[in-house]
């Protein structure tokens, strides 16, 4: 792998350190609270008669767009595509993907069946995105993230056969606490603990483990039944524990603690019938504000403002305004012929995108009908990982989950064929549910460096030898925060939610934010 599957989930994670600051901003009453987009101190009518040029129709051009027509602002959003969203990508059947290797591959899927292959879930704390959707009217549904019964497999421990996360995460804590009890009662920690503390400690214990009487963890019900309880004499058969010495041999601690990133906790959601749904709406309501099929080619300064050059229909068209509001992923603007100041061609030049690729099939729901679990990720330590259970159209006859969800550069797996790559898929799915791999069908893989128009999943670094997820102060990230001249950055890069559609909504809010200011500034 590029980065490892554990690297990825601290930087999945490290988007919650700037998740707890922002509740702490909220706290302190910086920001707006949940359920409404943030509010913009800039008074209507601050964007008569100024032109803005916003380029893409992602998440950032839309919102950005959303809110400067509401100001009045005169807008014109160029998007290469045909539709809206960016990275915000649903597919459905009759879908046609074509990559920048000239490959092409058609979607098979029945009516009614989508994959969200970019962003395809929503934490609460992403308020700015929920507020959106409450004010645009997008029909949400609960993001399955979590799930006890879903599976995680290791061919090199338990003999290779699944377990049930529920008897990991359960037996774990029990063990867990076994051995810090042992300690207490042996005097271990008394130099931490006065003597009342290790009694309230080791009656914690007792529940937390759960322990017995006598301070060991012989199993629980938390971690599921050898034979369910029912009527009659069936009360039900408590599966044995799973020693640590299997749990450690397992090594799934970064899965099953994937839920404790702060973005990552339940409730999480989704809008119903496809992630697109947020950006289809932003475009319903912004009429006409958008130009599609217009690809950027050039992005100059003018004396009093920008001079964009778009390619529409084997034409060459101007496009001139007061403010350019970029949202291009920043290896796009690479063959985007620009007057950005260096300091911008070095961040331009330097920096690396992620290249996450997710794999989708149909099926049956196997998962639901035979074995009970609905939603969720299951994980298995070789292979493509994690299987994505789909949290919509439950109860269905089929559905499409992703088996693979990771870095195309990862260990051996860019090497793969095609083929290859989707029969590893479907050994995942077999490694958790023996027997049942055969019943995928009609595979698709988006890998997103190799989208056109993206050709990366999100920002990486900022620079060479730079990682946009360690801590401190990235020059990069900070130059990006400034305008060049009347140029403004927007898109999840030019934020600390990165790999977030909240990311992107936050950094094109600052953006108008930022202009409104200039405006009010220039004509006090
Ligand atoms: N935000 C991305 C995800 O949810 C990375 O998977």
């Amino acid at each position: 792998m590029g980065i490892s599957r554990r690297e990825f989930l601290c930087r999945v994670g490290h988007a919650g350190g700037f998740g707890a600051a922002f509740f702490t901003m909220q706290g302190l009453g910086l920001m707006a609270p949940a359920e409404a987009p943030p509010r913009l101190d800039t008074a209507p009518g601050t964007g008569a008669g100024v032109k803005v040029a916003i380029l893409g129709a992602g998440i950032a051009g839309l919102v950005a767009a959303y809110e400067m027509k509401a100001l009045g602002y005169g807008c014109t959003v160029l998007e290469a595509r045909t539709r809206p969203g960016g990275r915000n990508w649903t597919v459905r059947g009759g879908d046609r993907i074509t990559l920048t290797d000239g490959s092409a591959q058609t979607c098979n899927w029945g009516r009614g069946q989508y994959q969200n292959f970019g962003p395809a879930r929503l934490p609460s704390a992403h308020t700015a995105m929920l507020g959106y959707c409450r004010k645009l009217g997008v029909a949400m549904e609960v993001e399955i993230n979590t799930n006890r019964s879903t599976r995680l497999e290791n061919d090199a421990a338990n003999g290779g056969r699944p377990l049930e996360q529920r008897q990991v995460v359960n037996d774990a804590r029990g063990h867990v606490s076994e051995l810090l009890a042992k300690c207490i009662r042996r005097g271990a920690l008394d130099a931490e603990l006065s003597a009342e503390d290790r009694d309230r400690m080791l009656s914690f214990l007792r529940t937390y483990g759960p322990l017995d009487k006598l301070y060991a963890y012989t199993g629980s019900e938390r971690s599921g039944y050898a034979e369910l309880p029912g009527a009659g004499d069936q009360a039900g058969v408590l599966r044995k524990p799973i020693g640590m010495d299997t749990l450690l041999d397992e090594n799934f601690w970064g899965a099953i603690l994937f839920e404790e990133a702060f973005d990552m906790q339940a409730t999480m959601f989704q809008p119903v019938g496809g992630m697109d749904r947020i950006p289809f709406a932003f475009a319903q309501a912004l009429g006409g504000t958008i130009e599609y099929g217009a690809e950027v080619k050039e992005i100059r300064k003018t004396a009093g403002g920008v001079r964009v050059v778009y390619a529409q229909q084997g034409a060459e068209k101007p496009l001139e305004a007061d403010y350019c509001l970029c949202s291009l992923p920043l290896v796009m603007l690479r063959k985007v012929a620009n007057d950005f100041s260096p300091q911008y061609q070095k961040i331009i030049a330097g920096c690396t995108y992620g290249n996450a690729y997710k794999i989708g099939w149909e099926s049956r729901r196997f998962w639901e009908q035979d074995l009970n679990i609905y939603g969720g990720l299951e994980y298995v330590k070789n292979g493509p990982t994690p299987v994505w259970l789909p949290s919509g159209g439950l109860f269905a006859e089929r559905g499409v989950l992703v088996s693979g969800y990771g870095f195309e550069t990862a260990d051996s797996f860019a090497r793969l064929s095609l083929e290859e790559k989707f029969a590893a898929s479907r050994q995942t799915v077999e490694r958790l549910h023996p027997g049942y791999g055969k019943e995928l069908e009609n595979p698709v893989i988006v890998p997103w460096n190799r989208v056109p128009f993206n050709e990366g999943s999100w920002i990486a670094s900022y620079g060479p030898g730079q990682d946009a997820y360690s801590d401190g102060v990235d020059p990069g990230y900070e130059q990006l925060l400034q305008p060049d001249g009347r140029i403004y950055f927007v898109g999840e890069h030019v934020s600390h939610i990165r790999a977030w559609q909240e990311g992107a909504a936050r950094s094109a809010l600052r953006a108008v934010q930022m202009i409104g200011e200039r405006e009010r500034a220039r004509r006090a």
